[in-house]
């Protein structure tokens, strides 16, 4: 008998290795019945020409979200949430307060008007801002409206976007405290000034960073990183779920503005591209197309039954979908949390280790430092309790830890069942969309998270841990969405802590297939002996804008927590308009080893470490399919990729993947970094 077998498993090992190599099923087909037993209750049941409303009950608030809060024909128009101003130095009259405000307007006016207009000026910028701030010191309730009028009356935005960028409830009470407590005539001010147009003021370089006696210890000099042990499990990835509760099925799916798949009277009769049942690229993921790809996950991967199932799953942040401020509120945030939560509890198992991301914030984008005086400094406290009582209530974390992340913006240290470290970090404090990084730029820590992170680490590198770090804005890539001076500093935290304690970086956001390497003594040399720790960057569920829906599962060392192999699963949604009778196609995509182990030289008994990583690179700047191919992947195989076959983007690229701060990825050429348009070469 055993003369048979052997050879005949030698046969399917050979096998293996040609075929690529994958983990489970080839692809899934979705069954078209909707999984009603989901959800416990429903306002409308899923049918094949709607998307259902369940009835979602939270449990940390003990409440029963309304239907009018998704039912795509209620959509409301105003944020109607509490907002929270600055303290004033003195409480004026009202008709004080409104001659206040008219004579800082005419200041205002007079200054952007003398010798042309602020365009090119920085320094006019700053003295309007100056005027602004004493305004927002004095009668900070009365500003929100004096920035929507001046917006309106010198033309800056159109009326309607002057309302939803600066109104009182979407960000105009979040510029207010700015204005207030920013250093406005130092580099706080020049931030504020390049981020309301890039043509006022150009762009800070990164400051001086500081690093002695940043760490409690030198990195020592002998450390080495756990051992592997030579046992594999299995870990899941998910990211950018940005569930829309609110699509509406056959509406315009091509629109020109704002959120595509949205109800509308007047279009919906005539769609030129009618919403299909499980979404399109240019809208975020309805529960028809969030529920597939949950549904796939088990025969893709092999985790099908309990003993193959994730040893743990991580979830690199935003659940929201990306509808204008003024029509999200806390409810509506509150409410994406709690059903994209239930549907993993229903179709993973094991615990789920999730970082908040900018979307999952309300206003979006905006986490405020606890320093900023009074309440404004725990005006998002309702958000970390929400999300930690929920990660909690599911039984991902314990109660030590949920009351860790209630308090610290959301970001939880924990040691996971296999002697893993899991820390996790809120990156709005680098994001930079959130204008409340704008008080204090000299500091790069105003929250403190990262000398938590520090503090955190120390502890791993006493005890002989080995850490991964969750986040969800990456710290690098081309460097146009995390600010420089936290993410230079975070770099420098990289190296003292690797690749002995670190063993990998997880971050999402970007919605594409992406990597970064950070190297040792700030990058300054880049080569495979300096590549000390990856960072992952997942790809998205949403479709949005032209990618397909992925995930991707992660083989990992249960004693080096190095990764292993990975491999990545999409959904082709060009193919959603033409489904006829069954659900959408889930299918294996790749696996990282077979696409770039052999061109990178790797041994296929090696990790997929920073040296791979970097070998990678290296095979890239000769082998250039090999750009192509990532380029491929990045968009998930998407037809409406961009092609990047030029010198130029094939440079850029290698340089986003070997930029691991905002620094270090604005040193590389600009306007390859997105697969989602046509690439323009230029800077944006
Ligand atoms: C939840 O709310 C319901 C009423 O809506 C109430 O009867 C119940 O006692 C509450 N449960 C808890 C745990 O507070
Ligand atoms: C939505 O419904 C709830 C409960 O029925 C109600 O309190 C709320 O005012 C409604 N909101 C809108 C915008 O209609
Ligand atoms: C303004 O009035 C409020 C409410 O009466 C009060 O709490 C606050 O202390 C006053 N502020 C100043 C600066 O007088
Ligand atoms: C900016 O505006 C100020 C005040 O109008 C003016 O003095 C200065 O020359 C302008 N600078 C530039 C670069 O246009
Ligand atoms: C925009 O608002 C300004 C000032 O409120 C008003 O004068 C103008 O007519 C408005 N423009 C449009 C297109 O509504
Ligand atoms: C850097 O910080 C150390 C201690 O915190 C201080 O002694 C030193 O003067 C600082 N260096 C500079 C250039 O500011
Ligand atoms: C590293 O060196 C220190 C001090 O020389 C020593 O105490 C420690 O045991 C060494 N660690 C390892 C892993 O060799
Ligand atoms: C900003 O800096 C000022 C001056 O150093 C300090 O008083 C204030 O507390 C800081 N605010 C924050 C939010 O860090
Ligand atoms: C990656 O793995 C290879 C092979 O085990 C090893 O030589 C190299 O040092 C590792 N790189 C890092 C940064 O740990
Ligand atoms: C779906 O496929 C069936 C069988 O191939 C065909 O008869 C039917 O017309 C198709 N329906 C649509 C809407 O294309
Ligand atoms: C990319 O190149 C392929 C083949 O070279 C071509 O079929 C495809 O249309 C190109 N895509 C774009 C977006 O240019
Ligand atoms: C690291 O390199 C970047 C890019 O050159 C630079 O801007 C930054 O100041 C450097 N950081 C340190 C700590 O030297």
């Amino acid at each position: 008998m055993a003369r048979i077998i052997l050879p005949f498993l030698a046969l399917l090992a050979v096998l293996d290795v040609t075929q690529a190599q994958r983990p489970g099923a080839a692809s899934f087909v979705v069954p078209t019945a909707f999984p009603t037993s989901v959800f416990s209750s429903y306002y409308v049941k899923a049918a094949p020409t709607n998307e259902p409303q369940p009835a979602i009950h939270d449990p940390v608030l003990n409440i029963t979200y309304p239907l009018n809060l998704t039912n795509p024909e209620t959509i409301p128009l105003a944020d109607l949430d509490p907002v929270y101003y600055p303290p004033a130095i003195a409480n004026f009259s009202e008709v004080t307060s409104e001659a206040l405000v008219k004579l800082a307007l005419a200041e205002i006016n007079s200054i952007i008007y003398e010798s042309g207009g602020l365009s090119g000026n920085c320094s006019k910028c700053i003295a309007a801002l100056s005027v602004g701030k004493m305004l927002a010191q004095t009668v900070p309730s009365y500003v929100p409206a004096a920035m929507v009028s001046l917006c309106q009356s010198t033309g800056f935005a159109s009326n309607s976007s002057c309302q939803t960028s600066y109104g009182a409830g979407n960000f105009g009470a979040i510029w207010t405290q700015v204005l207030a407590l920013a250093d406005v005539t130092g580099l706080d001010g020049r931030y504020i000034c390049n981020t309301l147009s890039t043509t006022f003021c150009s762009v800070p370089t990164t400051s001086p960073l500081n690093v002695t006696s940043l760490f409690p210890k030198p990195k020592p000099k002998n450390a080495t990183a756990p051992k592997a042990s030579g046992n594999l499990v299995k870990v899941l990835h998910l990211s950018d779920f940005h569930l829309d509760a609110r699509y509406s099925v056959a509406s315009e799916a091509n629109c020109s503005s704002g959120l595509c798949c949205r109800y509308s009277a007047a279009s919906t009769s005539q769609a030129v591209f009618p919403a299909p049942l499980y979404g399109a690229y240019k809208c975020d993921t309805p529960y028809f197309l969030g529920l597939s790809a949950l549904q796939s996950i088990a025969s893709l991967t092999g985790t099908g039954d309990t003993c193959s199932s994730p040893a743990w799953t991580i979830y690199t942040g935003d659940l929201v979908s990306h509808d204008p401020e003024n029509e999200m509120s806390q409810a509506y945030v509150e409410y994406t949390e709690t059903s994209i939560y239930s549907m993993f509890k229903s179709y993973i198992k094991g615990p789920v280790f999730a970082v908040l991301g900018n979307h999952d914030s309300s206003p979006e984008n905006i986490d405020a430092p606890h320093k900023l005086p009074g309440p404004l400094g725990q005006q998002f406290s309702w958000n970390y309790e929400h999300l930690s009582g929920l990660w909690l209530n599911n039984g991902w974390i314990d109660v030590a830890t949920a009351k860790e992340a209630a308090t610290h913006y959301g970001g939880y240290s924990v040691k996971n069942h296999l002697g893993l470290r899991i820390i996790t970090v809120n990156t709005d404090f680098w994001y930079r969309s959130n204008y409340l990084n704008y008080i204090n730029m000299t500091n790069p820590d105003v929250s403190g998270m990262l000398a938590w992170l520090i503090n955190e680490l120390q502890g791993a590198e006493d005890a002989g841990e080995r850490v991964w770090i969750i986040g969800h804005v990456l710290s690098g890539w081309s460097g146009t969405n995390p600010l420089v001076d936290p993410t230079n500093l975070f770099y420098q935290i990289v190296d003292r802590y690797s690749p002995h304690v670190i063993a990998n970086t997880f971050w999402g956001h970007t919605h594409e297939d992406q990597v970064m390497i950070y190297y040792s003594n700030n990058g300054t040399v880049m080569n495979s002996s300096t590549a000390q720790t990856p960072g992952w960057i997942g790809p998205s569920v949403t479709p949005l804008t032209n990618l397909n829906s992925g995930f991707r599962m992660y083989e990992v060392d249960t004693g080096s927590f190095d990764i292993y192999e990975a491999y990545t699963f999409y959904s082709d949604v060009n193919a959603y308009s033409t489904l006829n009778a069954t659900g959408p196609t889930y299918q294996f995509e790749y696996s990282t080893r077979d696409a770039y182990g052999a061109a990178a030289g790797w041994p296929t008994t090696a990790p997929l470490n920073a040296t791979f990583w970097h070998g990678v690179t290296e095979a890239m700047v000769t082998n250039r399919s090999l750009v192509t191919t990532f380029n491929t992947y990045q968009g998930k195989s998407s037809i409406k990729s961009p092609n990047c076959t030029s010198d130029a983007c094939a440079e850029a690229k290698i340089c986003y993947m070997r930029a691991g701060s905002a620094s270090l990825g604005k040193n590389c050429s600009q306007g390859f970094d997105s697969v989602q348009s046509p690439y323009t070469g230029k800077n944006f």
